[in-house]
């Protein structure tokens, strides 16, 4: 198939990329200007690297030509700055991924899936572990929007035969994770427990979260690529729970080192666990985690060894 992939050179973007490069799909990758391919392409690899603004209607239109399938993975926002300015998060992703979707419309584009958060539009847990039908009450605008999308994304369906297949991502951890931006525990836990730096702990450490390692979020992916099922909304997650205590517990086991921490005061709009069911993208998407949390440690350890702290 061929796939435009918005966003194929961010973290998750890159290791889906990679992912689908293995079944032998065509991949177009949108980035911004100025960032440069994660690695070199192999002669045998079907890439094209063409940058450009997902929020300019005429490079998006150049992106999503000929493309049988769209992945969209550009966020402006992240959780916990979005709330500073709301209006800047719906302007420039709810209404840049309506141009986008008007695009796919003008030209027979039909299939598309979207990355939604599994960790933020359900707000506060009402049972555990919440599946997809929990209902939705995000704190912050970035988990608004992602549901904004998500509706319009069902609309277009209705309206216009549009294909989504829209994936709640947990929390999302492994190889290539930024720890400069501070979004994931995980990332910025090994990097600051490598240097030898102190780990900050907001709230006493009981805040849990369901990580997931990040191959096995591009496998669902690779898997949603090609669902032709009724359902339009999966979790795509572990299935369990991990507190920072555990987190940063394991953490020393795998570097078998001690690791330095401080307490600090919790966040107002950090929900205090968060455990995603993923037992509907098993049966439908044929999908299933694989890495267990230590091992996707312990890769993510060794890769930061390498790549970032060379
Ligand atoms: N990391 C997480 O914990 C997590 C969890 C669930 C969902 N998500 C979602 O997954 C997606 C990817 O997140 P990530 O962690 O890989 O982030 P990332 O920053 O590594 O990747 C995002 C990519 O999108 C590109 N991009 C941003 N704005 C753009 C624009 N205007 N035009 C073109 N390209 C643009 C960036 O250059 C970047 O390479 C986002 O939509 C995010 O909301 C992330």
């Amino acid at each position: 198939m061929r796939i435009t992939i918005f966003g194929g050179g961010g973290f998750i973007g890159s290791t889906i990329a990679d992912r689908l490069l293995n079944d032998g799909h065509i991949l177009r990758i949108f980035e911004r200007p100025r960032v440069e391919p994660y690695r070199t392409f192999l002669a045998h690899e079907r890439v094209e690297w063409i940058t450009g603004d997902f929020f300019s209607m005429h490079d998006v239109t150049d992106a999503i030509e000929g493309a049988d399938i769209v992945f969209h993975l550009v966020s402006t926002t992240l959780p916990k700055s979005s709330n500073d300015d709301p209006v800047y998060d719906v302007q420039s992703n709810v209404i840049s991924t309506l141009q986008m979707l008007n695009a796919m419309v003008a030209h027979k584009v039909s299939r598309i899936v979207f990355i939604s958060s599994g960790g933020t539009v359900y707000g506060d847990p009402v049972y555990l572990p919440i599946d997809e039908k929990h209902p939705t009450d995000p704190h912050v605008s970035y988990g608004i929007t992602k549901l904004a999308i998500e509706k319009y994304l069902l609309m277009y369906a209705r309206l216009y035969g549009i294909k989504p297949v829209i994936l709640r991502v947990a929390n999302p951890f492994g190889e290539r994770q930024r720890v400069e931006t501070a979004q994931g525990a995980v990332g910025v836990f090994i990097s600051q427990a490598l240097r030898g730096k102190k780990i900050e702990i907001w709230g006493d450490g009981s805040v849990t979260r369901d990580f997931i390692y990040i191959g096995d979020v591009a496998e669902a992916f690779a898997k949603a690529a090609t669902y032709l099922g009724t359902h339009h909304v999966f979790n795509i997650s572990s299935g369990s729970g991990t507190s920072l205590n555990e987190l940063v517990q394991t953490l020393e086991d795998v570097l078998d080192a001690p690791v330095n921490r401080e307490y600090k005061a919790g966040r107002g709009f950090d929900v205090p666990v968060s455990i995603l069911c993923n037992k509907l993208a098993q049966k439908e998407l044929g999908w299933a985690p694989a890495v267990r949390m230590r091992e996707g440690i312990a890769r993510t350890a060794e890769w930061m060894r390498l790549d970032i702290l060379k």
